[in-house]
């Protein structure tokens, strides 16, 4: 097709026009997609190795979640918590037993998953604990990302998350990522939680030194503090388990889930906890009029069965060896780090050779599209439905890129 009868430039320049420009996202305007292929407006097919930051870990329009979905919209989409509907307890109950919890907290976005913690744990703290009123303090981890909220970023460490969009909240001690003695000494008698992702995804995928999740496990249990993982991103299969925490035997006080939750269809997100904790709550001090809803839970309690099969799990294990395996070949032939878990990377390119950005055009140039953090980082997180031979193009295409002969 000849250059100017592209729709895709003008598509560009459309939501340009019409947004503010809170993201700079590659120049490719999708118009469907199906498992792990995505169709642009002028029919171009590329290969998924984003899933939506994870959210899409079952691939595009999974059939058993369009089903779920099409099924739910004939039927109920909304009430508000205001009534009990039909779908709400069957969910709730089936993600606490895959959590291994009592009780489940359904919200809508990630972000709102960590308010939530960051409430209860306050709350917790105050009415279990004992911390004196106002006092609550919560340890988090440095190059931490929980969400956009001014809470949240009141405790990022990424300046163009936080800068200028003070006054910021108190509340917060930051330590070193994987710094397991920096984040023992934070702990003192006011701290009612420790916050931190298992793997910290926006950070490049960032696993931490092995061990440091069981020490995080036990300093909480031992100064009674309460753990909040964050598996937004890490979890519900990406990593080979069904939480990244799995990989080390650690059951953290609280699940913070979403993204996958919703099947790629709806924002889903919710804690899970035992009755100790998430019982602090009481009618009318924390809610959302979409939690929880019909669809949301039609749809979420269809995305824990597929992971309750186990098989998403061990795809990711399996193909994620495969994954690591090609990207390891890469390493001095134009990545200078690979790092992650199952089908999850954060790659480090030469900055001599090109930014990030940079590569994950000329991948888009390939047909397959990833997304750049950090300048020279790229993350991989392919759906879970993708295959052996599906990695080895991306693999391959990706080897192009990074010859500095092919990508001239
Ligand atoms: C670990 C983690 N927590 C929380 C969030 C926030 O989720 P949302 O964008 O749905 O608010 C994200 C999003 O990238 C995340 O990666």
């Amino acid at each position: 097709m000849v250059d100017d009868m592209l729709r895709t430039p003008d598509a560009v320049r459309d939501a340009e026009r019409w947004t503010a420009h809170n993201y700079h996202p590659l120049p490719v305007v999708i118009s469907s997609a199906e498992g792990s292929w995505l169709t642009d407006v002028d029919g171009r097919r590329y290969l998924d190795c984003l899933a939506g930051y994870s959210a899409l870990n079952f691939g595009h329009r999974h059939p058993q979640l369009i089903a779920a979905a099409h099924d739910q919209l004939d039927r109920l989409t909304l009430t508000s918590r205001a009534f009990i509907h039909d779908q709400f307890a069957v969910f709730c109950r089936e993600l606490a037993q895959l959590c291994g919890k009592e009780l489940v907290l359904p919200m809508n976005t990630g972000a709102e998953a960590v308010e939530t913690a960051i409430k209860v744990a306050r709350k917790w703290g105050y009415q279990v604990k004992g911390v004196p009123a106002g006092q609550a303090n919560i340890v988090v981890a440095e190059g931490n990302f929980h969400g956009r909220t001014t809470t949240i970023v009141s405790f990022s460490t990424d300046a163009d998350a936080r800068d200028d969009f003070g006054p910021y909240t108190p509340g917060f001690t930051v330590v070193p990522y994987g710094d397991l003695d920096a984040l023992t000494a934070a702990i003192d008698d006011h701290t009612v939680a420790v916050l931190i992702e298992p793997i910290q995804g926006e950070q490049g995928v960032v696993v931490p030194p092995e061990g440091y999740l069981p020490g995080v496990r036990r300093v909480c249990t031992e100064r009674n503090v309460l753990f909040l993982a964050d598996e937004i991103q890490s979890g519900l299969g990406r990593t080979g388990e069904t939480f990244a925490c799995a990989h080390e035997g650690v059951v953290p006080d609280m699940y913070l889930l979403g993204k996958a939750l919703g099947g790629g269809i709806v924002p889903v997100s919710a804690v899970a906890a035992n009755a100790d904790v998430l019982g602090v709550l009481k009618p009318g001090q924390h809610g959302s009029t979409f939690g929880g809803n019909p669809l949301a839970c039609a749809v979420a309690t269809e995305v824990v069965r597929l992971l309750a099969t186990g098989e998403f799990q061990r795809r990711s294990a399996e193909l994620g060896e495969r994954l690591h395996a090609g990207l390891r070949e890469l390493l001095g032939r134009g990545l200078v780090a690979v790092r992650g878990r199952g089908l999850w990377a954060g790659l480090d390119i030469d900055p001599a050779l090109m930014t990030g950005r940079q590569a994950c055009e000329r991948l888009m140039e390939r047909g397959i599209l990833a997304k750049d953090t950090h300048g020279s980082t790229i993350r991989l997180a392919p759906p879970l439905v993708i295959t052996a031979e599906e990695i080895d193009h991306a693999l391959a295409q990706l080897a192009a890129v990074l010859d500095p002969a092919a990508s001239a």
